[in-house]
Protein backbone atom coordinates (compact mmCIF):
# COMPACT_ATOMS: atom_id res chain seq x y z
CA UNK A 1 0.00 0.00 0.00
CA UNK A 2 1.14 3.18 -1.04
CA UNK A 3 0.51 6.19 0.98
CA UNK A 4 -0.43 9.39 -0.12
CA UNK A 5 -0.20 13.07 0.45
CA UNK A 6 -2.29 15.35 2.24
CA UNK A 7 -1.66 19.06 1.79
CA UNK A 8 -4.58 21.22 3.20
CA UNK A 9 -5.05 24.98 2.95
CA UNK A 10 -6.20 27.17 5.80
CA UNK A 11 -6.96 31.18 6.13
CA UNK A 12 -9.25 33.55 7.33
CA UNK A 13 -12.19 34.01 5.04
CA UNK A 14 -11.58 36.51 2.60
CA UNK A 15 -7.91 35.57 1.89
CA UNK A 16 -8.69 33.60 -1.53
CA UNK A 17 -7.12 30.19 -0.90
CA UNK A 18 -10.07 28.79 -2.94
CA UNK A 19 -9.26 31.33 -5.76
CA UNK A 20 -5.70 30.10 -5.38
CA UNK A 21 -6.47 26.28 -5.09
CA UNK A 22 -8.56 26.16 -8.48
CA UNK A 23 -5.66 28.56 -10.26
CA UNK A 24 -2.47 25.78 -9.23
CA UNK A 25 -4.89 22.41 -9.82
CA UNK A 26 -4.43 21.94 -13.42
CA UNK A 27 -0.45 23.24 -13.20
CA UNK A 28 -0.02 20.96 -9.92
CA UNK A 29 -1.59 17.71 -11.81
CA UNK A 30 0.16 18.35 -15.18
CA UNK A 31 3.90 18.50 -12.86
CA UNK A 32 2.43 15.77 -10.75
CA UNK A 33 1.75 13.72 -13.76
CA UNK A 34 -1.70 12.50 -11.45
CA UNK A 35 -4.90 13.01 -10.79
CA UNK A 36 -5.10 15.47 -8.02
CA UNK A 37 -8.66 15.40 -5.25
CA UNK A 38 -9.85 18.32 -4.02
CA UNK A 39 -12.50 18.43 -1.35
CA UNK A 40 -13.80 20.75 1.06
CA UNK A 41 -14.87 21.24 4.65
CA UNK A 42 -16.91 21.27 6.01
CA UNK A 43 -18.56 19.11 3.41
CA UNK A 44 -17.25 16.77 1.03
CA UNK A 45 -19.41 14.55 1.27
CA UNK A 46 -23.12 13.41 1.19
CA UNK A 47 -23.93 13.53 5.01
CA UNK A 48 -21.24 16.51 5.65
CA UNK A 49 -23.01 18.82 3.59
CA UNK A 50 -25.92 18.38 4.89
CA UNK A 51 -24.11 18.95 8.52
CA UNK A 52 -22.68 22.38 6.77
CA UNK A 53 -26.07 23.76 5.91
CA UNK A 54 -27.19 23.14 9.66
CA UNK A 55 -23.87 24.62 10.45
CA UNK A 56 -23.86 28.03 8.64
CA UNK A 57 -27.52 28.13 8.03
CA UNK A 58 -27.86 32.22 8.99
CA UNK A 59 -30.58 31.31 10.76
CA UNK A 60 -29.08 29.46 13.19
CA UNK A 61 -27.96 32.52 15.65
CA UNK A 62 -28.51 30.19 18.96
CA UNK A 63 -26.06 27.76 17.97
CA UNK A 64 -23.96 27.39 21.20
CA UNK A 65 -20.02 27.66 20.61
CA UNK A 66 -19.48 23.36 21.46
CA UNK A 67 -22.60 22.22 19.31
CA UNK A 68 -21.07 24.12 16.57
CA UNK A 69 -17.53 22.69 17.20
CA UNK A 70 -19.07 19.15 17.44
CA UNK A 71 -20.85 19.67 14.19
CA UNK A 72 -18.16 20.27 12.50
CA UNK A 73 -16.09 17.28 13.81
CA UNK A 74 -18.88 15.03 12.87
CA UNK A 75 -18.78 16.71 9.55
CA UNK A 76 -14.80 16.04 10.00
CA UNK A 77 -15.40 12.32 10.50
CA UNK A 78 -17.29 11.42 7.75
CA UNK A 79 -15.58 12.87 5.14
CA UNK A 80 -12.56 11.83 6.83
CA UNK A 81 -13.83 8.47 6.83
CA UNK A 82 -15.74 8.59 3.35
CA UNK A 83 -13.54 10.14 0.79
CA UNK A 84 -9.75 11.49 2.21
CA UNK A 85 -8.71 8.22 4.10
CA UNK A 86 -9.53 5.57 1.41
CA UNK A 87 -7.34 8.55 -1.43
CA UNK A 88 -4.46 8.49 1.03
CA UNK A 89 -4.77 4.97 1.31
CA UNK A 90 -4.52 4.41 -2.58
CA UNK A 91 -1.56 6.99 -2.75
CA UNK A 92 -3.18 9.65 -3.93
CA UNK A 93 -2.61 13.28 -3.15
CA UNK A 94 -5.32 15.20 -1.93
CA UNK A 95 -6.05 18.80 -1.53
CA UNK A 96 -8.28 19.97 1.15
CA UNK A 97 -9.90 23.44 1.82
CA UNK A 98 -9.90 23.51 5.46
CA UNK A 99 -9.40 20.80 7.45
CA UNK A 100 -8.20 20.77 11.35
CA UNK A 101 -6.20 24.02 12.09
CA UNK A 102 -9.74 25.64 10.78
CA UNK A 103 -11.23 24.38 14.61
CA UNK A 104 -8.63 25.88 16.26
CA UNK A 105 -8.47 29.13 14.50
CA UNK A 106 -12.09 29.68 14.90
CA UNK A 107 -13.79 27.57 17.41
CA UNK A 108 -10.54 27.78 19.77
CA UNK A 109 -9.24 31.22 19.08
CA UNK A 110 -12.19 32.50 17.63
CA UNK A 111 -15.22 31.71 19.85
CA UNK A 112 -13.14 30.42 23.13
CA UNK A 113 -12.83 27.16 23.18
CA UNK A 114 -10.32 24.92 24.71
CA UNK A 115 -7.38 24.19 22.05
CA UNK A 116 -6.42 21.52 23.46
CA UNK A 117 -9.44 19.53 23.82
CA UNK A 118 -10.05 20.78 20.17
CA UNK A 119 -6.90 18.82 19.39
CA UNK A 120 -8.21 16.04 21.26
CA UNK A 121 -11.57 16.23 18.96
CA UNK A 122 -9.91 16.70 15.83
CA UNK A 123 -7.25 13.52 16.82
CA UNK A 124 -10.46 11.49 17.38
CA UNK A 125 -12.01 12.62 14.19
CA UNK A 126 -9.35 11.90 12.04
CA UNK A 127 -7.59 8.91 13.90
CA UNK A 128 -4.51 10.88 14.81
CA UNK A 129 -3.80 11.88 11.50
CA UNK A 130 -2.55 15.20 10.43
CA UNK A 131 -2.01 16.94 6.98
CA UNK A 132 1.67 16.29 5.54
CA UNK A 133 1.51 20.01 4.12
CA UNK A 134 -0.28 22.81 5.66
CA UNK A 135 -0.58 26.60 2.97
CA UNK A 136 -1.34 28.87 5.71
CA UNK A 137 -2.82 32.07 3.70
CA UNK A 138 -2.20 34.59 5.52
CA UNK A 139 -4.18 38.16 5.23
CA UNK A 140 -4.77 41.49 7.49
CA UNK A 141 -8.48 41.13 8.65
CA UNK A 142 -9.72 44.49 7.10
CA UNK A 143 -8.25 43.41 3.77
CA UNK A 144 -10.27 39.81 4.48
CA UNK A 145 -13.47 41.35 5.24
CA UNK A 146 -13.29 43.80 2.40
CA UNK A 147 -12.46 41.05 -0.15
CA UNK A 148 -15.08 39.24 0.91
CA UNK A 149 -17.70 42.33 1.15
CA UNK A 150 -16.34 43.48 -2.98
CA UNK A 151 -17.43 39.69 -3.98
CA UNK A 152 -20.78 39.79 -4.96
CA UNK A 153 -20.85 36.13 -5.66
CA UNK A 154 -19.91 34.54 -2.63
CA UNK A 155 -23.22 33.16 -0.26
CA UNK A 156 -23.55 34.89 3.11
CA UNK A 157 -22.75 31.94 5.80
CA UNK A 158 -23.55 32.47 9.36
CA UNK A 159 -19.70 32.74 10.06
CA UNK A 160 -19.51 35.67 7.74
CA UNK A 161 -21.95 37.42 9.68
CA UNK A 162 -19.12 37.84 12.59
CA UNK A 163 -18.05 41.18 13.50
CA UNK A 164 -13.94 42.04 12.79
CA UNK A 165 -13.09 41.42 16.44
CA UNK A 166 -13.66 37.28 15.95
CA UNK A 167 -11.55 37.38 12.04
CA UNK A 168 -8.76 38.92 14.46
CA UNK A 169 -8.82 36.58 16.56
CA UNK A 170 -9.12 33.60 13.99
CA UNK A 171 -5.96 35.85 12.46
CA UNK A 172 -4.26 35.41 15.37
CA UNK A 173 -4.94 31.69 16.09
CA UNK A 174 -3.25 30.92 13.08
CA UNK A 175 -0.12 32.84 13.57
CA UNK A 176 0.22 30.89 16.55
CA UNK A 177 -0.46 27.21 14.60
CA UNK A 178 1.87 28.68 12.23
CA UNK A 179 4.61 29.28 14.82
CA UNK A 180 3.57 26.27 16.95
CA UNK A 181 4.11 23.61 13.67
CA UNK A 182 6.51 25.25 11.96
CA UNK A 183 7.88 22.41 10.03
CA UNK A 184 4.13 21.22 8.76
CA UNK A 185 2.44 25.00 7.92
CA UNK A 186 4.37 27.37 5.63
CA UNK A 187 2.95 30.77 5.68
CA UNK A 188 1.68 32.25 2.26
CA UNK A 189 1.66 36.11 2.34
CA UNK A 190 -1.68 36.25 1.03
CA UNK A 191 -2.31 40.05 0.59
CA UNK A 192 0.00 40.05 -2.01
CA UNK A 193 -1.41 39.66 -6.00
CA UNK A 194 -2.71 36.23 -6.89
CA UNK A 195 -0.64 35.51 -9.35
CA UNK A 196 2.45 36.08 -6.57
CA UNK A 197 0.50 33.82 -4.06
CA UNK A 198 -0.13 31.04 -6.96
CA UNK A 199 3.48 30.86 -7.25
CA UNK A 200 4.50 30.79 -3.25
CA UNK A 201 1.68 28.13 -2.75
CA UNK A 202 2.92 25.87 -6.00
CA UNK A 203 6.82 26.88 -5.24
CA UNK A 204 6.07 25.48 -0.93
CA UNK A 205 3.97 22.12 -2.65
CA UNK A 206 7.01 20.98 -5.13
CA UNK A 207 9.59 22.11 -2.21
CA UNK A 208 7.90 19.74 -0.15
CA UNK A 209 6.12 16.49 -2.03
CA UNK A 210 9.45 14.80 -3.34
CA UNK A 211 10.64 14.79 0.32
P1 LIG B 1 -16.90 28.41 3.54
O1 LIG B 1 -17.99 29.06 2.76
O2 LIG B 1 -16.40 27.10 3.07
O3 LIG B 1 -15.75 29.46 3.69
P2 LIG B 1 -14.33 29.51 3.00
O4 LIG B 1 -14.59 29.61 1.53
O5 LIG B 1 -13.72 30.73 3.59
O6 LIG B 1 -13.62 28.24 3.38
O7 LIG B 1 -17.39 28.32 5.03
C1 LIG B 1 -16.72 27.64 5.95
C2 LIG B 1 -16.76 28.42 7.23
O8 LIG B 1 -16.63 27.51 8.32
C3 LIG B 1 -15.61 29.41 7.34
O9 LIG B 1 -16.08 30.63 7.88
C4 LIG B 1 -14.69 28.77 8.35
C5 LIG B 1 -15.60 27.94 9.18
N1 LIG B 1 -14.99 26.74 9.82
C6 LIG B 1 -14.88 26.70 11.20
O10 LIG B 1 -15.26 27.65 11.89
N2 LIG B 1 -14.37 25.56 11.78
C7 LIG B 1 -13.96 24.49 11.07
O11 LIG B 1 -13.49 23.47 11.65
C8 LIG B 1 -14.08 24.54 9.64
C9 LIG B 1 -13.66 23.36 8.80
C10 LIG B 1 -14.61 25.70 9.06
Amino acid sequence: MTKGYIISFEGPDGAGKTTVLNKILPILQEKLAQPILTTREPGGVVISERIRDVILDINHTEMDAKTELLLYMAARRQHWIERVLPAVEAGQVVIMDRFIDSSVAYQGAGRGLDKSEISWLNAYATDHHKPDLTLYFDVPSELGLARIEANADREVNRLDLEKLDMHQRVRQGYLELAKDESERIMTVDASQDLETVVDATLGHILDHIGK
